[in-house]
């Protein structure tokens, strides 16, 4: 039996064709034929109550429903580790850096989603445009409103989403209405943990915006919740940008660095996602590395907000690839690989497709612990799939009629693709797109 396109396949057992590619170790920088590439060309993917049970060269037998993307690339679904859902209402604002681009744009919209409907209708509005965008699963920040976690929880466990969230603390340097305190703020925490951690795909993330906006209370109170539980998520903002360095040091003296504010608090560890990391010195890079943090590199908002360039070959501590929508300019991850060639470009460095990729697959799972589940195609590993037609269009079709090796192929994809080249996402083996 063969099926096409329709909303919502999801048979109990079905097998997928096309040109699987995943990760089965870190590629080395700059290599481009790496031994890290599982590149498996028409072959198929058998997949039983949302899991992959098979990956085989031969059509499977009669009994198998198919589903035949040949010629279309088969990739895990892209793993955002770093993006904002109320800042879809703010993404392409002019003409500011971070500090003025959060005043004047981002905490205004932010105050919205105080309202339920607006909350519930952002949430499945922002789940929506990562799945069509190839995106399966993210670590993503709501607003300080709670309701703004619950819409987000909700509308993930309803798309089978692997979600990681939580409300975000805030409790100084914000307008009213975006700010909260220490003792409801805590209250409100636990009973997120309670209600969403653990169930279904769904955890929490401890979620501190960035260190300006928390007193030293509100600091320690989120490192104890991490300490009390440490299958707990911390997500927060580090070394972003020269002006928040310097107020950070300013309202920290005591810290060595801004990195070490977090590092007192007690919120690094090895389930702890910093986006941009652009600022660091050697001792914080060694610091990431000992407690097993991760860095999410965030190369489309570092370029749109004039950050800076992050140092992706000095890294020895995990780093993974995300959109940072709204400071990012597109949720799409084949277009942030893009931006983060060009980052390293403009330092005299090249970034291959590889890494790229990997830094939005296999890495990102790794560094989220998740390694087991998702990013990859492996036998075992949820059925979380984007596929892409490898090129749309007359340029892209011309420039991939004439490649010669995979890598140039790869590159080439990851370079003139967006979100039209997506053919289908499937989210634990159903079809969301
Ligand atoms: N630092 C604190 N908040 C934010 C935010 O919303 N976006 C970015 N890019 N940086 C931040
Ligand atoms: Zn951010």
């Amino acid at each position: 039996m063969s099926f096409t396109n329709q909303e919502n396949f999801a048979p109990p057992r079905w097998a997928l064709r096309g040109d699987l590619l995943d990760f089965t170790a870190a590629p080395a920088w700059g290599d481009i034929e790496s031994p890290a590439v599982r590149f498996d060309r028409d072959h198929w993917l058998l997949i039983e109550h949302g899991r992959i049970v098979g990956r085989q060269a031969e059509a499977p037998d009669e009994s198998w429903v198919r589903k035949d993307h040949a010629g279309q690339l088969v990739l895990p679904g892209f793993i955002d580790t770093h993006v904002h859902c109320p800042q879809l209402d703010v993404i392409g604002s002019y003409g500011t850096e971070l500090l003025d681009w959060l005043k004047r744009y981002t905490f205004p919209a932010e105050c919205a989603f105080a309202d339920p409907a607006r909350s519930r209708a952002g949430a499945e509005t922002f789940l929506d445009a990562l799945l069509a965008s190839g995106t399966t699963s993210a670590v993503v920040f709501p607003t300080v409103h709670k309701v703004s976690a619950e819409a987000l929880f909700d509308a993930a466990a309803a798309r089978g989403m692997r979600l990681i969230t939580g409300k975000v603390l805030m409790d100084r340097h914000a307008p009213d209405g975006l700010r909260d305190d220490v003792t409801q703020a805590e209250r409100d925490c636990v009973d997120l943990i309670q209600r969403f951690h653990g169930r279904e795909r769904l955890a929490y993330a401890v979620t501190v915006r960035f260190a300006p906006t928390s007193t030293p209370a509100q600091l320690a109170m989120a490192g104890g919740l991490c300490r009390a539980d440490a299958s707990l998520y911390m997500q927060t903002h580090v070394a972003e940008n020269r002006a928040e360095v310097a107020w950070v040091a300013e309202l920290f003296p005591e810290a060595r660095s801004y990195l070490d504010v977090y590092e007192q608090a007690g919120l690094l560890h090895e389930r702890a996602v910093l986006a941009h990391g652009i600022w660091l010195d050697p001792a914080d890079k060694r610091l990431l590395a000992e407690r097993g943090a991760q860095i999410a590199h965030c190369p489309s908002s570092n370029l749109f907000l004039g950050s800076g360039l992050f140092d992706w070959p000095d890294a020895a501590f995990n780093v993974s690839l995300a959109s940072d929508v709204g400071g990012g300019t597109t949720l799409s991850l084949p277009r942030n690989m893009l931006d983060a060639y060009k980052v390293q470009a403009l330092r005299g460095q090249r970034l291959t497709a590889w890494t790229a990729l990997h830094g939005a697959t296999r890495a990102a799972a790794q560094a989220l612990q998740l390694g087991d589940e998702i990013g990859g195609l492996s036998v075992g590993q949820t059925a979380d799939l984007c596929v892409w037609d490898w090129a749309r269009g007359p340029v892209a079709q011309a420039r991939d009629a004439v490649v010669k090796e995979l890598h140039e192929r790869v590159f080439a994809w990851m370079t003139l693709s967006d979100e039209r080249n997506l053919a289908a996402c499937y989210v634990a083996g159903r079809q969301r797109v």
